[in-house]
C-alpha cells in the first residue's frame, strides 16, 4: 500500500479562503481582526514562523504587527510590551513566540496575556476550559491536526488515535481536543511518553498515530499497522550540505518507509506546519467576532 498525501498546505488554503469571509463580515461591523506577534532574539526558526504569520494574516486580510526585542531583553520589558498590547483595544491577538531566551521565564509571560486575547490557548484559564470541554480557543497545532483529520475523510469519532509525546504545546491538548464528546472527536485517546514501556505495543493498535515528540524518525516502519493514518508533528533541522540553507526539515516519523504502509501521511514540510499558522489565523478572527458580536462557527 502506497499512503495518500494529506496535504497541509491544500487545506489551510481552504481554511484561509473560508476566513477571507469571515474577516470581510467583522470589518463591516467596524473591526479589523488584529494580530500583535512578540518576537525575542534572533533564533532562525523563531524568525522563520513570525515571517509566516505576518504574511498569512495579510493574506486574509487582517492586521498583523512583530514587536522584536533583543535576544537581551529583560523579563520586565517582555511583560510591559505584553500590558501595553493587554491594554490596546485594537489588538484582538496577543501571540509571544516560544522559546524565549533563558533569562526569562516563559510561564510568566504566557500567565500574563489576557485569556480573551490568548490566540496560542496557552494560558491556564484556556487550558482549563479546553479540559472541560468549553473552550474559547483550542491551541493552534492540534487543532490543526484534527482539521486535517476530519478535511481529509479521517474523521477520528470512534477511532483509537494514538499521540506519542506529551508536551504542553501538541501532545496533551490534542488529547482533550480528541476525546470531547463532540463532532470531529469523541475518539478513543493513548498517550505515549519516554516513560512508556514498549510504545510498540501501543502504535500498532492505531488506527490513528500522532507523532509529536521532536526526535527525528523516532517511529518506524516496524511501529505502524498496514492502513494507519499517520500524523507527523515533528519539525526537525538535519544537516545537510546538498541544501543551499545547509539543514534540510525531517519529521518524527520514518517517512520514507511508513508511506509504503499507512493509508494516509503528513509531509514534512507541508503536512501540519502550515495547518498551526492558519489556525492562529481563525484564533484571531474567532476574538474579533465575540468583539463584533458576531458568532463564530464551531
Ligand atoms: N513555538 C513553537 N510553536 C509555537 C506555538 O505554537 N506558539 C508559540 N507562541 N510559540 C511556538
Amino acid at each position: 500500500m502506497t499512503a495518500k498525501l494529506i496535504s497541509g498546505a491544500e487545506v489551510a488554503a481552504e481554511i484561509r479562503e473560508e476566513l477571507k469571509t469571515r474577516v470581510k463580515n467583522v470589518v463591516a461591523k467596524g473591526v479589523k481582526p488584529f494580530l500583535a506577534v512578540v518576537l525575542v532574539g534572533e533564533d532562525p526558526a523563531s524568525m522563520s514562523y513570525v515571517t509566516s504569520k505576518a504574511k498569512g494574516a495579510a493574506e486574509v486580510g487582517m492586521h498583523e504587527e512583530t514587536i522584536r526585542l533583543p535576544a537581551a531583553a529583560s523579563e520586565a520589558e517582555v511583560l510591559q510590551v505584553v500590558d501595553r498590547l493587554n491594554k490596546d483595544k485594537n489588538v484582538h491577538g496577543i501571540l509571544v513566540q516560544l522559546p524565549l531566551p533563558k533569562q526569562i521565564d516563559e510561564k510568566k509571560i504566557l500567565d500574563r496575556i489576557l485569556p480573551e486575547k490568548d490566540v496560542d490557548g496557552f494560558h491556564p484559564i484556556n487550558v482549563g476550559k479546553l479540559l472541560i470541554g468549553e473552550p474559547d480557543f483550542l491551541p493552534c497545532t492540534p487543532h490543526g491536526v484534527q482539521q486535517l483529520l476530519v478535511r481529509s475523510g479521517n474523521n477520528p469519532e470512534g477511532k483509537h488515535v494514538v499521540i506519542c509525546g506529551r508536551s504542553n504545546i501538541v501532545g496533551k491538548p490534542l488529547a482533550a481536543i480528541l476525546l470531547q464528546k463532540k463532532r470531529g472527536a469523541n475518539a478513543t485517546v493513548t498517550i505515549c511518553h519516554t516513560g512508556t514501556k514498549d510504545i510498540a505495543k501501543y502504535t500498532l493498535q492505531a488506527d490513528i498515530l500522532v507523532a509529536a515528540m521532536g526526535v527525528p524518525k523516532a517511529i518506524t516502519a516496524d511501529m505502524v499497522r498496514p492502513g494507519t493514518v499517520v500524523i507527523d508533528v515533528g519539525v526537525n533541522r538535519i544537516v545537510d550540505p546538498s541544501k543551499e540553507k545547509g539543514f534540510r526539515l525531517v519529521g518524527d516519523v520514518d517517512y520514507d518507509a511508513i508511506k509504503e504502509k499507512a493509508s494516509f501521511i503528513t509531509p514534512v514540510p507541508g503536512g501540519v506546519g502550515p495547518m498551526t499558522v492558519t489556525m492562529l489565523l481563525v484564533n484571531t478572527v474567532r476574538a474579533a467576532e465575540r468583539k463584533a458580536g458576531i458568532q463564530s462557527p464551531e
